[in-house]
């Protein structure tokens, strides 16, 4: 399973890079603008920044929403760093581009998806990654998980190379019931990433090693 980091937050993409365990980031413009990142010069500089932290993939999301637009945006986006990632919304021009772009052996991530159908046509259009979004659906007593259960079937009925990024994953236990189901990836935030450490009995554990061996020195 691979682990993206959800934000453009340069400290802790470095912070989430440092630990060991991060294979890419997932923006989206939401996320840039809570950094204050505004302006089409900025934005691109931000996603050279974060690519010159991490090794893996950056997804980087166009803004436009027709098919042409989108070319455009996702065309200057893949020039600008072989690690960028084109994310392109689930609309019907969304998939247009997700098809045009992986014609030309360049990575997308199709954004926005709810619903097995949408999964499905990302895969037919040869989308590198489809993101279906778990914690917005649970926001609307929704079973994002079962979602994620859904789409993994159909993929594996048919063999779709297309990656599952569970995304809009909120906490600890998004990913680990992601990863039992088989998700290929999860994005989510530093905390819960982080969650993934905690355990009291290692801690005491540890405290317990520590005073034992400071006794015997
Ligand atoms: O990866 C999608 C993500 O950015 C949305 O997360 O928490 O805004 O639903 P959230």
């Amino acid at each position: 399973m691979k682990f993206f980091i959800d934000t453009a937050n340069l400290d802790q993409i470095k912070e989430a890079q440092a630990l060991g365990v991060l294979d890419g980031v997932t923006t989206n413009p939401s996320l840039m603008a809570k950094e204050g990142i505004k302006g089409e010069e900025n934005i691109l500089k931000h996603y050279a920044d974060i690519c010159n932290i991490v090794d893996g993939d950056v997804s980087a999301e166009v803004i436009s929403t027709d098919f042409a637009g989108m070319v455009k945006e996702g065309e200057a986006l893949a020039a600008l760093h072989p690690q960028i990632v084109i994310k392109l919304p689930m609309i019907a021009d969304g998939v247009k581009a997700c098809k045009y772009f992986s014609d030309k052996g360049i990575k997308t991530n199709v954004t926005l998806v709810f619903s097995a159908g949408q999964a499905l046509l990302a895969a037919k259009a040869g989308a590198t990654y489809m993101s279906p979004f778990i914690g917005r659906l649970d926001d609307i007593s929704s079973d994002g998980l079962h979602l994620i259960s859904e789409i993994r079937h159909i993929y594996n009925n048919y063999g779709f190379e297309t990656e599952i990024l569970a995304a809009s994953v909120r906490h600890t236990m998004h990913i680990i019931d992601c990863a039992k189901i088989g998700a290929d990836v999860m994005t989510g935030p530093l905390s819960a990433i982080k969650g993934l450490l905690k355990h009291p009995l290692t801690e005491s554990g540890l405290a317990q090693f520590l005073a034992d061996y400071n006794k015997g020195n």
